[in-house]
């Protein structure tokens, strides 16, 4: 449709027609059974007529189910407005991959890219338009439970997932293959105070620009059609009606002309945060400061009408955010085709086809984290294996937000490790959480991994009679997936009790244990290790689980993934982050007495593994840093270099990282920032120079006068495996 149509559509549609636009719902509220007048619209308090009105809806799916819900919606809306189809497609629709923590360890953009291609066309086929995803919040907290949905601590990463992501869903925006991508959720909700989900967000306008806005801005210049405004207040104003964020930073500095949605009820939320007297001023409030569409609240459809008639609300605002979802809609070809992508032949020839899952079992084995190897991986495929824990047998492996999947298609670790090895038993040995009480905070949780076992002596009596003639021990052991996730803020992040006794247990044994850990965050694993000859962080690792670490554990696969977020030594440590700040007493260099620096004095300040880290089955050795030139101007670039060499009889991937310091700033600069990734292939004693170019741009950074810029000064550069590396030659930038 031309835009002069849309504005004729526009005028053409009534106060009431307008503000269906900025209304989504769930499918409930569609359902023809009497039950939707006392279930769903009870709940939110939504008028009943006007329900017809509504311009989009949230997390129905299936290509026929979307079909006979827009025909139907059709037949009722006089204007012909097709509604728009959103879903929560975070790692794979139906085909699900690692969960996004665990994909921000292949440090491999382009793979990324590929899993949210792959998604896109299973949700295409199944009528879905929009996503809402990519989630880039910035991850520095494990004890906020949605580190499981973004990518890294680091903003180089999550800027290059950021534009691969939504490069991966949009790609041309074919109607048969592709979906919007909704960024989210902007902005600086990873960084909540004591990693409690939904809690203040507190904030320097410095630090929110330099560390927690530039993944979303990657996601917004990368073409992203939407923006997901998150619960959270940015200086004691709820980002869902912040003015500042909405409009100043996101349309008016960055150029924005897409569609903000809120997150789930929180128009309505802005009367509990505070900030707004009752509901008819939280609608003001919102839509005024640019908050296009009210998800899964009544606000807007109760009130603004009532406003405008009133004098209090000038129509322009509702003109303006409707102009948005109009655009959108026509954006997607909605107008021309309401059912777009959704086609059920399609379905049947896509969804969870052989390709994307062996694609999906390439991604497992690029996000697996190694984390110790005593000499013992990979196993040869002759040893006698016993599998023990409560992921032995696990079909539930695809994380929290798996909500479209059939937890039925995941592959088990035995399923996986059976094809590889001849001689496996299994047992469960503990169950995955100690505490039933928990469920009451699971609001979805697969039957499969929840019964709590009253026999848990029995349990691992089984699992220890199992075991004792194995030559080898697996234990997989984790957090429940409802752990993490939202809403999944936890206070302590070890293992559970149970399974650290199963673990012990089978030390006793004395046989070489290698330990699997499924977790959607990082955990606290120094018992787990000192208790293991070999650890693999598995993440949730999805579809594909058993057939991916398989690959890893028979060594038909070297591992390559590197930890894209710090894992502590203990929650006292949260948050902890690489690029930090050096502080005025750092504890390995300050000349004040040890008491007397920045560091505990029951704890260690290091993390048990920190970012960037990851092992092989290869071993490398680097050169030292070498650069042509030991000055850098503006117009000019530094060639900084290593020699990385195999040294073993194996081939394997290296993840070469470089980092850079500022030494002195008109700020305080961080003690390393990573400024470049290259993964390289290295057959056994192969040596390869690899070279990494330096620019002044690359310096740039927010000064004390706000403004983006690099200053003249002193600098490091270090190359080397992980963000520990001490690999380093200094340079002087002048300008
Ligand atoms: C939730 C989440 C958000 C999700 C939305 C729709 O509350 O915060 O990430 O996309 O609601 O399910």
């Amino acid at each position: 449709m031309e835009q002069k149509e849309l504005i004729k559509l526009l005028n053409s549609l009534s106060l009431d027609e307008k503000i269906g636009q900025l209304v989504q719902l769930n499918g409930n509220f569609f359902d023809s059974n009497e039950k939707v007048a006392t279930g769903p619209i009870a709940k939110i308090g939504i008028d009943k007529e006007k329900i017809p009105l509504t311009g989009s809806i949230l997390n129905t799916m299936g290509a026929k189910e979307l079909k006979k819900l827009q025909d139907k919606y059709l037949e009722k809306n006089e204007k012909k407005i097709p509604m728009l189809f959103m879903a929560d497609i975070l790692n794979g629709f139906k085909t699900i991959f690692p969960i996004p923590l665990g994909l921000g360890c292949s440090f491999d953009p382009e793979l990324v890219k590929k899993t949210a291609q792959i998604a896109a066309k299973e949700a295409a086929v199944s009528g879905i338009h929009v996503t809402f995803s990519p989630m880039v919040d910035m991850a520095r907290d494990a004890r906020w439970g949605r580190v499981m949905e973004t990518y890294s601590e680091d903003n180089l990463l999550n800027c290059a997932y950021a534009k691969a992501m939504v490069e991966g869903y949009q790609g041309d925006h074919d109607p048969d293959s592709t979906i919007s991508a909704c960024v989210k959720h902007y902005a600086g909700y990873g960084a909540p105070i004591a990693g409690r989900d939904y809690n203040t967000v507190e904030l320097s306008e410095r630090t929110l620009r330099e560390f927690y806005l530039p993944s979303y801005k990657a996601a917004v210049d990368a073409g992203c059609d939407l923006v997901m405004a998150s619960f959270n207040t940015i200086d004691g104003i709820p980002v869902t009606a912040n003015e500042r964020l909405l409009k100043e930073i996101l349309r008016d500095e960055w150029g924005f002309d897409g569609v903000v949605i809120s997150d789930h009820s929180a128009v309505k939320e802005l009367v509990p945060h505070g900030f707004a007297k009752d509901e008819k001023e939280a609608a003001k409030l919102a839509i005024e400061a640019g908050l296009d569409i009210d998800m899964m609240t009544a606000t807007y459809s109760n009130y603004l009408a009532k406003l405008v008639e009133e004098g209090k609300l000038d129509i322009k605002y509702i003109d303006e955010a409707v102009m948005r979802v109009l655009e959108l809609k026509n954006k997607l070809g909605l107008f021309e085709n309401p059912y777009r992508g959704g086609n059920e032949e399609a379905e049947k020839k896509y969804i969870m086809c052989d390709e994307f899952r062996e694609f999906a079992r390439e991604v497992v084995t690029k996000t697996c984290v190694l984390l110790k190897n005593d000499s013992i991986l990979p196993l040869n495929k002759n040893n006698k294996i016993a599998i023990v824990g409560p992921y032995a047998t696990s079909k539930d492996v695809c994380g929290m937000w798996s909500i479209n999947v059939d937890s039925d298609s995941a592959v088990t670790l035995y399923d996986g490790l059976k094809k590889k090895f001849e001689n496996l038993v299994a047992s469960k040995g503990a169950t995955v959480i100690d505490d039933s009480s928990l469920f009451e905070s699971f609001n979805r949780y697969t039957p499969i991994d929840n019964v709590i076992d009253d026999n848990k002596e029995e349990l691992l009596q089984k699992a220890i009679d199992t075991a004792k003639d194995a030559e080898i021990i697996i234990v997989a052991i984790g957090e429940h997936p409802q752990q993490s996730g939202e809403g999944g803020s936890r206070g302590d992040i070890t293992i559970a009790p149970s399974q650290i006794k199963l673990l012990k247990e089978m030390r006793k044994l004395n046989k070489p244990i290698v330990t699997l850990v499924f977790s959607g965050r990082p955990l606290a694993l120094n018992e787990v290790a000192n208790n293991s000859d070999a650890l693999l962080q598995c993440w949730f690792p999805g579809t594909e689980a058993g057939d991916g670490i398989a690959d890893i554990i028979c060594g038909d696969v070297n591992p390559s993934g590197r930890l894209s977020m710090t894992f502590p030594h203990s929650v006292g440590q949260c948050p902890i982050y690489y690029n930090e700040f050096s502080t005025g007493r750092p504890a390995k260099t300050s000349k004040h007495s040890r008491r007397f620096t920045s560091r505990y004095i029951d704890i260690p300040n290091e993390p048990t593994y920190c970012f960037g880290y990851g092992l092989t089955y290869s071993e490398f050795k680097y050169s030292e840093v070498e650069l042509d030139k030991q000055v850098l101007t503006p117009d000019s670039k530094i060639k900084a270099s290593v020699v990385v060499e195999n040294t073993s009889e194996r081939q394997g991937v290296e993840t070469v990282q470089l980092y850079i310091r500022d030494l002195f700033g008109s700020v305080v600069r961080p003690v390393k920032e990573l400024k470049g990734v290259q993964k390289i292939i290295l057959q056994p004693h192969e040596a390869k120079k690899v070279e990494f170019e330096i620019s002044e741009e690359m310096l740039k950074f927010i000064r004390k006068d706000m403004h983006f810029d690099s200053e003249a000064g002193d600098f490091e550069v270090f190359i080397g495996k992980d963000s520990n590396t001490e690999n380093k030659a200094n340079f002087e930038l002048k300008k």
